[in-house]
């Protein structure tokens, strides 16, 4: 099919639909000047960044664990980046009345900032942080004063507890969080649409088999996955050029 062959047929999915989730990755926020994880030049191209974003490590080294995360999630281009058209495009969804779930993989909080009043932050936000014995959240100033922020919350003895906090964002050996929920609207949706996501990373990736039969699933995404085969429509363009056109078109 050509691109406005794809827009339509898009557009059609999406006026059909009262109810939609949307799975997101980091290709959402590329074009909001973030790198994704596994394009060329992607994040993960320097290995030991990966190695070293896991729980295990950043209890064992927080030293380093520390400088490397911030580099990758809390510097100027993250911070700075804003909701770019295919954000808009889910909130004009909303606008016009569809409940639009949106279970995302970033870290970046752009779903939120761009309007989008449901979204599931499956692997966190990178801009908090907690401390893991005394629970206390901390924000994104009080995390970037400290190059290895601490816990400076006041002891019963009058101390202070010190623990290295650990970012709001899911590492590597850690849960991943609202799988079940995203699971139990599947069962609820319209409509399952996946943006921006390579769909390598178990167990999200496998979210495309809980899609109940006779719901259609939209994969827009510049690479080929692993679930093409199983989608009603697979578009293989960036999604600012295709979600806004089929949304304009309702
Ligand atoms: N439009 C459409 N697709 C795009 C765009 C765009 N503008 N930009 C990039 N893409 C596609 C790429 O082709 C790629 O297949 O987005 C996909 C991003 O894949 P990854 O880089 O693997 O990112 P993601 O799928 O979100 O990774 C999942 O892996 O390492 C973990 O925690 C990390 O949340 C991340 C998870």
């Amino acid at each position: 099919m050509s691109r406005d062959q794809d827009v339509d047929r898009l557009a059609s999915l999406l006026a059909n639909s009262a109810r939609i989730v949307v799975l997101t990755g980091a290709g959402m926020s590329t074009e909001s000047g973030i790198p994704d994880f596994r394009s060329e030049g992607g994040v993960w191209e320097d290995e030991d960044l990966l190695a070293a974003m896991s729980d295990g490590y950043l209890r064992r080294s927080p030293e380093d664990f520390w400088p490397k995360f911030k580099a990758t999630f809390l510097n100027q281009r993250f911070l700075t980046a804003v909701p770019n058209r295919g954000h808009q495009a889910l909130v004009q969804l909303e606008k016009m009345g569809k409940q639009v779930e949106v279970y995302t993989q970033n870290v970046d909080g752009l779903h939120q900032q761009s309007g989008s009043s449901r979204v599931m932050e499956i692997h966190g936000n990178a801009r908090t942080a907690y401390c893991p014995r005394c629970h206390h959240e901390y924000d994104l100033d009080y995390v970037l004063e400290h190059p290895v922020p601490r816990c400076s919350w006041e002891t019963q003895k009058g101390g202070v507890c010190d623990t290295i906090l650990h970012p709001d964002t899911v590492l590597f050996g850690q849960a991943v969080r609202y799988l079940n929920e995203c699971i139990d609207e599947l069962g609820r949706t319209d409509l399952f649409l996946i943006l921006g996501t390579s769909l390598t990373v178990d167990p999200v990736a496998s979210l495309p088999m809980y899609k109940p039969r006779g719901c259609p699933l939209v994969i827009i995404n510049l690479d080929e996955t692993r679930f093409d085969s199983m989608a009603d429509l697979r578009i293989h363009e960036k999604i600012g050029d295709v979600l806004p056109l089929a949304v304009s078109r309702l």
